[in-house]
C-alpha cells in the first residue's frame, strides 16, 4: 500500500513536471503561417541585395517579423495591399517596380528607415518611417525577411482591389 502511495506521488511529481513543460513547448511550436503557407521551417537564404550577398532567417526570425508587420503594418498593408494607394502594394512586382527596386533586404531596410516616393525622387510621408531608436538593425531585418518572403510565397499577398472599398 505504501509503496503504491509513493509511487502515485511520484506520478503526480512527474505530470506537474510535465505541465510546466507543456506551455515552453507550445511556444516553440512554428507558427501554421510561416511553416504552410510561408514553406518555411528550416533557415531560408534572402538576397541582401543585388551582388549575390544573402543571409540566413530561421522560421523564428520571420516569426519576429510577421509579429512586428501584424502590430506595425497591418492596419495599411492588409494582405499586402495598400488601403490608400493600392497600385503600391507590397507583392513582388511592386517591390521590383520600384526605383531603386525593393525586392531585398537591404532595400526594404533602407525603405523603413527612409520611405521614399516609388519612382525615388523624394520622401513619402504616407509609410510608417522605422527610425534606429525604434527597431535595430536586426529587428527591422527580421521585418523585411518577413515582407519579402511573404511577397515571394505567400497566397492573396500584394491585393489590389479590396472588396467593400469605402467611397473616398
Ligand atoms: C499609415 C499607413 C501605413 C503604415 C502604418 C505603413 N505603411 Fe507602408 N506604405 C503606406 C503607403 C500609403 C505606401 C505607398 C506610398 C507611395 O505612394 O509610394 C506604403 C508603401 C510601403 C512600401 C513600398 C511598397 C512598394 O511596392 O514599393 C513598403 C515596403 C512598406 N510600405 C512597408 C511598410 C512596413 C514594413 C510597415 C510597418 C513598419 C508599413 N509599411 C507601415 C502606408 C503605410
Amino acid at each position: 500500500m505504501i509503496a503504491f502511495f509513493l509511487w502515485l506521488t511520484r506520478l503526480c511529481g512527474v505530470l506537474l513536471a510535465l505541465g510546466c513543460l507543456l506551455p515552453a513547448t507550445a511556444l516553440a511550436a512554428p507558427d501554421h503561417y510561416i511553416r504552410n503557407y510561408l514553406k518555411v521551417s528550416e533557415p531560408i537564404s534572402l538576397a541582401l541585395d543585388h551582388q549575390g550577398n544573402t543571409r540566413l532567417f530561421s522560421a523564428t526570425d520571420l516569426e519576429i517579423g510577421k509579429q512586428l508587420f501584424e502590430r506595425n503594418c497591418l492596419n495599411c498593408h492588409v494582405a499586402g495591399g495598400t488601403l490608400s494607394n493600392p497600385s503600391v502594394s507590397l507583392s513582388l512586382a511592386d517591390l521590383q517596380g520600384a526605383k531603386p527596386p525593393r525586392d531585398t533586404i537591404n532595400a526594404l531596410v533602407a525603405y523603413m528607415r527612409q520611405p521614399m516616393e516609388y519612382d525615388g525622387s523624394e520622401e513619402n510621408l504616407w509609410c510608417r518611417q522605422v527610425p534606429e531608436s525604434w527597431l535595430a538593425q536586426a529587428e527591422v531585418e527580421n521585418l523585411a525577411g518577413f515582407v519579402l518572403r511573404a511577397a515571394q510565397e505567400a497566397p492573396g499577398w500584394g491585393v489590389k482591389r479590396f472588396t467593400n472599398e469605402p467611397a473616398l
